[in-house]
């Protein structure tokens, strides 16, 4: 398995590029509200159905930062995209393909964000136990929750790092 540092996502190879976005659709659903329905803070002021909902749109907002990408046998089974600004680390997204769960990729690529001296957020939502137990294992803690900000009963928390 290796983990490669990308200063910039967009610039990775096409093949690259396309099995990031394949994994982004295969594992679609697993994410609340799924990615192909986000509604990017930009696009606020437009009503839904003005929206195009698709994966293509996310995976661009995806593509434009920085990154860590897991490949094993050529094909990309993982990563973590990142924004980072003076005062922070943002990670936008980190996924691992479904059938290499739960063999300590995330924890690996958490672990490689924390090494960047700076403060790390998340967010997250309130039933993705596996996310949550990670983030709390490395020592994150709750800046501040959303009620129902994803549905009934489905919170948005923000979680801190400090460095
Ligand atoms: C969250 C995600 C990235 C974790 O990736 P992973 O490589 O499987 O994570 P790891 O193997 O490093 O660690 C998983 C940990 O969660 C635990 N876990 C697994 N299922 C769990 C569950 N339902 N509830 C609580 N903990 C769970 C595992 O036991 C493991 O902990 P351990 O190392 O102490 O045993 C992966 O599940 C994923 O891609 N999910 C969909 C996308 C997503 O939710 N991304 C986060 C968006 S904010």
């Amino acid at each position: 398995m290796q983990f490669e540092n990308m200063f910039y996502l967009d610039h990775c190879r096409d093949i690259i590029k396309e099995q990031i976005l394949d994994l982004l659709d295969d594992c679609d659903d697993d994410f609340y509200p799924p990615l192909r329905k986000r509604v990017f803070l930009s696009e606020k002021c437009v009503t839904s159905s003005e929206i195009n909902n698709s994966i293509l749109r996310y995976y661009h907002w995806i593509m434009d930062s920085s990154g860590i990408i897991v490949e094993e046998g050529n094909k990309v089974i993982g990563f973590v995209a990142y924004t980072v600004s003076p005062d922070c680390l943002y990670v936008k997204n980190i996924l691992v393909a479904k059938n290499h769960r739960n063999r300590g990729i995330a924890s690996k690529l958490y672990s490689m964000i924390l090494e960047v001296n700076r403060t790390v957020c998340i967010r997250t939502w309130s039933i993705n136990q596996t996310n949550i137990k990670l983030l709390e294992d490395n020592g994150f803690t709750i800046k501040e929750i959303i009620k129902d900000d994803r549905g009934d009963g489905i919170d948005t928390i923000f979680y801190v790092r400090e460095k």
